[in-house]
């Protein structure tokens, strides 16, 4: 059997209310002078938060400037602001944006490389000042994983540090924070989180170990998705699609994505789509290119969406396509990536960047040629 690493932070809070635990959880660690990363919309929609903080002993310091899917600049402009805050732990508290450049804070902070040195695998060499991350959307799995993605503007393309270093120290998921979620962020990242799953046990680079996630991941995803978009306030379906989302963060280290995101990652760069919507646009038209490669792993999928197991694998993940298809449309979800502002003839040039995401492509139940790219990318068009 391969090898296989997992890694996680070395605490997991995870529940309703456990938000309220972080003072504490800080302080006893000797951590005082808090660098909180946010978006201008997650920093009204705390409120009061980070006065109790305040109250509880904590000196928060708040950025809250990660207002898109963040560019190198801009990371480098909040890398700024920590610095001269001197935090003693940086806490990215939000969507995976101000997850991810909270992780690249604290592992850059006393480092005079430029990010731009560490896109890649495994560039980091260590992290020195502590990281907690606190997820207000149920989807990209930042939380736990050792990921974090930037858009290189040079090049328009997003890039992706993977390291052991970004596994944050500590991680505190709590559903309460996702109920004010509108229905179609809600949809995005809960689709999200549902492609992490499949695209982690539809994996050449599949194991046993990640299985498990992967697996009860698509079936909390799956029977609560729709509750979640549809009823925002039904905590028993956010509890379900935010443990989805931490299975799917779970399987982002040891086994990662594969063509759905290597495709996705274009449309975010250049054309902005966010990546949520980017994945779903995409992800019936991979699975149906895929099928073949894994039919038996692609039941799997399709049962643990709720589809009955009949004797044909091929039968069987054709019914769990049809139910995707299903979901996606109940949840709101575009269908079309002509409704986004991408032009048809830049269809070919997609197909060529997307090749460059070869460390995800590699993962592909089968092999993603240029020519297979761009008949997806038409696909979905
Ligand atoms: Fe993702």
């Amino acid at each position: 059997m391969r090898q296989v690493i997992l890694q996680q932070p070395q605490r997991i809070l995870f529940g309703p209310g456990c938000l309220h635990a972080c003072p504490d959880e800080m302080l006893r660690r000797g951590w005082r002078r808090v660098f909180v990363v946010t978006s201008p919309q997650v920093a009204v929609a705390a409120g009061d938060l980070f006065d109790t903080w305040r109250e509880a002993g904590l000196v928060p310091t708040l950025c809250a400037d990660v207002d898109r899917e963040p560019e190198v600049a801009l990371f480098e402009a909040v890398l700024q602001q920590a610095r001269a805050a001197s935090p003693d732990v940086v806490v990215g508290y939000g969507g995976g944006s101000a997850l991810d450049v909270a992780k690249l804070v604290a592992a850059m902070l006393d480092q005079s490389r430029d990010v731009r040195e560490v896109f890649g695998i495994g560039l980091l060499e260590g992290r020195t000042t502590p990281l907690v991350c606190i997820p207000t959307t149920a989807g990209t799995g930042a939380d736990v994983s050792p990921n974090a993605i930037l858009l290189d503007e040079n090049e328009k393309l997003k890039k992706g540090v993977v390291s052991p270093w970004l596994v944050p120290d500590l991680a505190v998921c709590d559903p309460e924070t996702t109920v004010s979620l509108p229905p179609a962020a809600t949809a995005a990242t809960g689709i999200d989180a549902l492609v992490h799953c499949m695209e982690a046990y539809a994996n050449l680079h599949a194991h046993p170990a990640v299985d498990l996630y992967a697996l009860e991941g698509i079936r909390l995803i799956g029977r609560s998705i729709e509750r979640a978009v549809a009823h925002g306030g039904d905590l028993a379906a956010r509890c379900d699609v935010m443990r989805g989302a931490l299975y799917g963060g779970l399987c982002l280290g040891p086994v990662n994505t594969g063509g759905v995101h290597a495709l996705s990652y274009p449309l975010g760069g250049e054309f902005r789509i966010p990546h949520g919507v980017a994945n779903s646009l995409l992800m019936p038209h991979v699975f149906r290119f895929n099928l073949p490669g894994m039919p038996e792993r692609y039941a799997d999928i399709a049962e643990a969406l709720g589809c009955t197991r009949e004797a044909d694998a091929y039968t069987t993940a054709r019914n769990g396509l049809t139910r995707l298809v299903q979901l996606s449309d109940r949840c709101g979800i575009p269908r079309r990536l002509r409704d986004f502002g991408v032009p048809e003839s830049d269809l070919p040039r997609l197909a060529r960047e997307a090749m460059k995401v070869t460390r995800l492509l590699r993962n592909n139940p089968r092999e993603i040629t240029m020519e297979d790219a761009e008949a997806i990318y038409r696909a979905s068009y």
